[in-house]
């Protein structure tokens, strides 16, 4: 009897930009040390996107077309696109329809998700929702945020965790047991006031006063925070190896979402797995937001195996957070 149809992993492409913004070039920023930076983070520079007029588009479109040269495929092919990101080029129309237009996608709809630093997590499992209902058989999800655009680079409490990036991959139909396996998935909005960007939005649309009060960065209450997401992103990963009846052992590689590397490294601890299981690129990065987690998968593509049990997790603003097991199909 064939397999139930799952949604296989079947490309990844990733970018960053060139431009380097080091703890040092923070020292003299803002009143922080190199040393506090890579001890209470593990950040040690991330990669921010200069020049006039560029946009979250512009991190996505490499990624994609790397996706397309991989698989040999025209962009004609795509499906559909889904951008996981909380910095959209414009808040309308969304980042996936200029993605689709830039690259030539003609043939594919879109849309974006905003789930702050979960928003890749969202995004895959509604690209593979799709690829399973058998509607779609080439999906795109891509996670991507040029977190430069809402950083405040005088607050030493937020600038100096933050950067730009994204990843994509894309899904394909598959019939031997391969892709997204399973995923828990979860929300609390009552966690907004401790992560958010005030105005800007419906609630409080830009003005003089909101530009003045620097209310189009990001807001957050950093240890509340932090609390949250050790809780939240070790559990749910238990929750989920627990439900697929697995240990740390069955699992090949842990892809954490990067915002901090004491989080990630109390979500390894919790679900058993060792440091060199983990992939972690938080040191050259920082948190990209939805870019994280694509971005581990690109930078470690040659490392993984065809048949590798990994487990993707996360937790961000909202609050929002899960899991994710797939099985690497090539
Ligand atoms: O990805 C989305 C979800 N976000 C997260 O997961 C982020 C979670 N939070 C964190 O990663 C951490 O809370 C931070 C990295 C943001 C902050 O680290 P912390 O260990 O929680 O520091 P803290 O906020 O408790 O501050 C400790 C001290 C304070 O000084 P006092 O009050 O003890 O004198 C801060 O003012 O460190 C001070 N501080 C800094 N010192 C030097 C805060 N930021 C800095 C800085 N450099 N950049």
């Amino acid at each position: 009897m064939p397999k139930k149809l799952t949604a296989a992993i079947t490309a990844v492409g990733g970018y960053v930009p060139d431009d380097k913004l080091t703890n040092f070039d923070l020292e003299k920023m803002v009143d922080t040390t190199d040393e506090w930076i890579r001890t209470r983070t593990g950040i040690e520079e991330r990669r921010i996107l200069k020049g006039e007029g560029l946009a979250t588009s512009d991190l996505v479109v490499p990624a994609v077309k790397q996706i397309c040269e991989k698989r040999g495929i025209h962009p004609e092919e795509i499906d559909c696109l889904i951008v996981g990101t909380i910095t959209p080029d414009y808040i309308f129309p969304s980042t996936a329809n200029i993605v689709c237009d830039k690259i030539g996608a003609k043939h594919a709809w879109g849309f974006d998700l905003s789930a702050a630093c979960s928003g890749f997590l969202y995004a895959l499992t509604v690209g593979a929702s799709l690829v399973e209902s058998g509607r779609y058989k080439k999906v795109v999800v891509c996670g991507a945020d040029k977190m430069s655009s809402i950083i405040d680079y005088s607050d030493r409490t937020t600038c100096i965790i933050f950067g730009d990036g994204a990843g994509a991959v894309l899904l394909e139909p598959n019939h031997e047991g391969y892709g997204v396996l399973d995923s828990i998935l979860k929300s609390d909005g009552s966690g907004c006031q401790y992560l958010h960007m005030k105005a800007g939005g419906s609630k409080r649309p830009a003005s003089m006063e909101t530009v003045l009060a620097k209310e189009h960065y990001v807001y957050q209450e950093g240890q509340t925070v932090f609390k949250f997401a050790v809780k939240g992103m070790a559990d749910v990963s238990a929750e989920l190896l627990e439900r697929n009846k697995l240990t740390g052992d069955d699992i090949a590689w842990l892809v954490p979402h990067q915002a901090n590397l004491r989080i990630i490294d109390a979500t390894a601890s919790r679900i058993g797995l060792p440091r060199e299981k983990v992939m972690i690129n938080i040191q050259k990065y920082g948190n990209t937001t939805a870019g994280t987690i694509p971005l581990c998968l690109w930078e470690w593509r040659h490392e993984l195996n065809k048949g590798d049990l990994i487990v993707l997790a996360a937790f961000g603003g909202g609050f929002t957070w899960g899991a994710t097991l797939v099985k690497w199909a090539y």
